[in-house]
């Protein structure tokens, strides 16, 4: 069921995820110095505002695309089936890539799409994820580069939905229902 009665309680602000965004691409740049091309790989939808900004931050030659993965909850386990509903336009076969992530929750998500984008035999996949929940971890699995790491929450803003609302809010809050 979707709800509208919520408050949403800024967890870091617009200017907190500007500093971080850039420091996290001078640690990307000093990783692939050197390299002729780095393939960044947006997964959408959640890190369309990440991926921007911290494009714009990279000295690093980059080359843009975007993946879409599903994930599908299944009640009845903690089991989870990922599908690719879009596919990468760019060839990564022998080239860097960097995989750009809203969030790492359970990990299943990022291990899909990781398994899937190895076998096509990049010379390096790394993962750079804004945000890390690291107590709600299923499968064993870490970003290279992580942006914060935030308790067991909710959150929306800077891209990351509830039901798809909220991408739009400049900083990340967290969602706190009215009866909670
Ligand atoms: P995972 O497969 O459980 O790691 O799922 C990660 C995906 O779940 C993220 O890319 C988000 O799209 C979504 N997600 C996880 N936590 C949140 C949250 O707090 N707010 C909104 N989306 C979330
Ligand atoms: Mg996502």
């Amino acid at each position: 069921m979707v709800r509208t009665d919520y408050d949403i309680v800024e967890l870091i602000s617009a200017k907190a995820i500007a500093a971080r965004v850039e420091s996290l691409a001078r640690e990307i740049d000093a990783y692939f110095a050197g390299t002729d091309k780095l393939i960044v790989v947006g997964l959408l939808r959640g890190s369309f505002v990440f991926i921007a900004d911290l494009a714009r931050e990279l000295e690093t030659p980059v080359e843009i695309d975007f993946l879409e993965a599903s994930s599908y909850g299944d009640s009845t386990t903690s089991s989870r089936e990922v599908r690719i509903l879009k596919d990468l336009t760019s060839e990564i076969a022998g080239h860097d890539v960097l995989v750009v992530e809203d969030i790492v929750d359970t990990g299943h998500t990022l291990a899909h799409v990781l398994k899937v984008l190895s076998a096509r035999g990049p010379r390096r996949l790394e993962v750079c994820a804004l945000l890390d929940k690291p107590s709600r971890r299923e499968v064993d699995i870490k970003a290279r580069f992580i942006g914060f790491e935030i308790p067991d929450e909710f959150v929306v803003g800077y891209g990351i939905d509830y039901a798809q609302r909220n991408r739009n809010l400049p900083y990340i809050g967290c969602v706190r229902f009215h009866d909670d």
